[in-house]
């Protein structure tokens, strides 16, 4: 018998390697208490949280949390079953309305993940004999829900316009074109260049899909996203989302202005062959959304937060993912995974916790240690933060 796993030695064999000399598992901390949306108790020490895309702080929001509760108690804990079953409640609509609110748009559709719902909506509108034109860097939901669709899949070189455009025009005429970005991406915290990138789709007869994950809730005058914030919102034809980051909990999203949009509940399978989520999570959910239609001073403080992170780091002597802030993600880049594995285990020595990423998650082979903010890290937190990445970096070597 063959042994189907052989073909993930190579990662076993490095994860091994890893693991013998002496370092913590960076891929298996565990959160023994959770005080607040900045705090956590992790190996019996207080730790600041700076790596858990809880941008906006809403998962200790007493009303999205009172929310929760009473859901539960009225609803109970789960639905057992598919929207086009048993599983469309009416919390499901409740947080289908709020996120038609919150993007001004007509159309919402509540997927049980962001992952589900790129899966979903990309493999259900482009099959075979579509063309999807994806920026080489886009996330792995994106490529999953590529394959599943079968349609040709075209990437090109991150945020490269002509690269787009180029690609754009090879496609055969006549041929269904999607075009996938994201506002934000996640891992060098970078933004794309939506506006130019979105007229050049359009010029050639291209519908396009913004993945707003990293975005939603903190870039744009309503929080609405890269698009938003450059002006071409109504250019978009689709817009994924997700509940797990400045949401604060868990589910997927796709709004958009398509007229026949409501279809895709009865022909998107990641939407019709899967449980709907529990009341719970979507009164929590419609309770933050609506919440953060009214947040511009906590989306102001977040901004700041940002800008003084990525100074301070690049003050100290760390090389950064972006020379500007541009979002709530600043990546610190590591020359190696050894050295990032040791600055990364420093940081939680220090009471720290970040991100380490490594390929395939990672661009060009990169080992980073990635920071995502929260709009309620203090100022003072975020002074500690920078002291403890002076410290860390001293002792690891990384810094002089
Ligand atoms: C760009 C992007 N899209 C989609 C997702 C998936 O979101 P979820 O955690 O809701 O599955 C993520 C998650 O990290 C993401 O970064």
């Amino acid at each position: 018998m063959s042994d189907l796993f052989s073909k993930f030695d190579p990662i076993i064999e490095l994860r091994s390697e890893l693991l013998e000399s002496g370092v913590t598992d960076p891929f298996n901390l565990v959160m023994e208490k959770v005080e607040s949306p900045t705090v956590a108790i992790c190996n019996g020490r207080r730790t600041i949280l700076l790596g858990t895309y809880n941008y906006m702080g809403m998962t200790f929001d007493p009303d999205v949390i009172a929310a929760g509760k009473k859901a539960l108690d009225e609803f109970g804990s789960g639905t057992t079953g598919s929207r086009v079953l048993n599983g469309t409640y009416v919390g499901h609509r409740a947080v289908e309305q709020a996120l038609k609110d919150f993007y001004a748009m007509d159309h919402a559709m509540v997927f049980s993940t962001g992952y589900q719902a790129n899966l979903g909506v990309i493999s259900t509108i482009a099959g075979k004999d579509d063309y999807i034109v994806l920026d080489i860097d886009s996330h792995a939901s994106i490529y999953d829900g590529c394959a599943l669709g079968n349609a040709q899949i075209v990437p090109f070189r991150h945020n490269d316009i002509e690269a787009l455009e180029k690609r754009l025009k090879r496609i055969p005429e006549g041929a269904g074109k999607l075009v996938v970005l994201e506002g934000v991406y996640s891992m060098l915290g970078d933004i794309a260049p939506l506006k130019e990138m979105v007229a050049v789709s359009k010029a050639n007869g291209a519908m396009v899909l913004v993945d707003e994950a990293h975005s939603m809730g903190f870039i744009g005058e309503h929080g609405r996203g890269v698009a938003e914030a450059q002006g071409i919102i109504d250019d978009v034809d689709f817009i994924i989302g997700t509940f797990s980051k400045s949401v604060g909990t868990v589910g997927g999203f796709c709004v958009s202005n398509h007229p026949k949009f409501e279809i895709l509940r009865l022909v998107c399978r990641p939407y019709v062959f899967t449980a709907s989520l529990p009341p719970s999570v979507v009164a929590t959910a419609a309770t933050s959304i609506r919440k953060l239609m009214d947040s511009a001073d906590k989306r102001a403080h977040l901004w700041e937060n940002s800008k003084r992170l990525h100074a301070g780091l690049r003050q100290l002597g760390f090389t950064l993912g972006t020379d500007e802030p541009q979002s709530a993600i600043i990546a610190v880049i590591m020359p190696d995974l050894e050295t990032g594995a040791a600055m990364w285990e420093a940081l939680l020595d220090e009471g720290l916790y970040v991100n380490l990423a490594r390929p395939p998650a990672t661009p060009a082979g990169m080992t980073l240690l990635r920071c995502s903010l929260c709009a309620l890290h203090s100022e003072e937190q975020v002074g500690e933060i920078l002291g403890m990445f002076a410290a860390a970096g001293r002792a690891t070597g990384c810094i002089d």
